[in-house]
């Protein structure tokens, strides 16, 4: 039987890795990393560094580019529905030709497999294509949620009060007063802007546990333009950027 790993790596401190995902890096015989095209070759160093770093043996490593998401236009989840069939004929063809029976192959997936990855479902989709067996395991990492949390010292969540997690485009179709504690991932467009003149205060954070990490925190309306202006400085810098920020109703 053929078995696949979701190794969580970590959202981008080298030294957030689990034991667990030690051990499952040095058992892995083939990694899969799939160049997503958006955040240049930095996230895909990182990666190789940490192979190197951690694992002692032999390993292949398969890098492919991960298919770009097209704008469908009849849906949003139309397009998603696209891209994961394409996806899904990729991991097929990657575990027919590189993971032999009784080997182990992994994804090397960014912080933990279980949150805004879509890896986990795209295997259940080539299990149920049929064409490949195997058996596969998630190991879990530390998100960029938790990074961005310590980073600034503050609790996830507040004694009684629930938390939210969602997207930028989701936060969009949400009012300020419904707001009590949202953290926010995947913005491309500082939604947060909007909301400015509420009273909410955030914690906002940019490549979390690397050495250009950055923080910014305060009332909204009194940092939201001066995070945009240093988002945008360091985009253009980098040449790519991944922020995630916590918005809180204060007591
Ligand atoms: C596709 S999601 C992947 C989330 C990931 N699985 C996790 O556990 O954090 C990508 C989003 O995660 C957030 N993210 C990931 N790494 C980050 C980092 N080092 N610093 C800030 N945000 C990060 C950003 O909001 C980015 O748009």
């Amino acid at each position: 039987m053929k078995r696949i790993l979701l190794i969580g790596m970590g959202a981008g401190n080298p030294e957030h890795i689990t034991v667990q995902a030690i051990n499952a890096l040095n058992q892995t015989d083939v990694f899969f990393i799939l160049d997503k095209g958006y955040a240049n070759d930095d996230l895909l160093r990182l990666r190789r560094e940490m192979c190197e770093r951690y694992i002692s043996g032999d390993y292949r490593v398969v890098q492919v580019q991960d298919p770009q998401r097209e704008e469908n236009t009849q849906s949003y989840e139309a397009g998603i529905h696209d891209w994961h069939q394409q996806r899904a004929a990729l991991f097929e063809q990657l575990i027919g030709d590189e993971v032999a029976d009784g080997e182990v192959g992994a994804f090397l997936v960014w912080g933990d497999p279980t949150l805004y990855d879509s890896t986990l479902r795209i295997l259940d989709r080539v299990l149920e294509r049929g064409a490949q067996v195997f058996d596969y395991q998630v190991i879990p990492g530390i998100t960029s949620v938790q990074a961005l949390v310590a980073q600034h010292r503050i609790p996830l969540n507040r004694i009684g009060e629930p938390i939210q997690i969602t997207t930028g485009r989701r936060l969009a179709q949400q009012a300020a007063d419904e707001i009590q504690n949202v953290v926010v991932l995947l913005d491309a467009h500082c939604r947060f802007d909007a909301l400015a003149d509420s009273d909410l205060h955030i914690y906002w954070g940019a490549y979390l546990g690397t050495p250009d990490e950055i923080l910014i925190s305060g009332r909204l309306r009194d940092v939201s333009a001066e995070i945009m202006r240093v988002r945008e400085g360091a985009r253009r810098k980098k040449g790519w950027i991944m922020d995630t920020y916590l918005l809180r109703r204060p007591y």
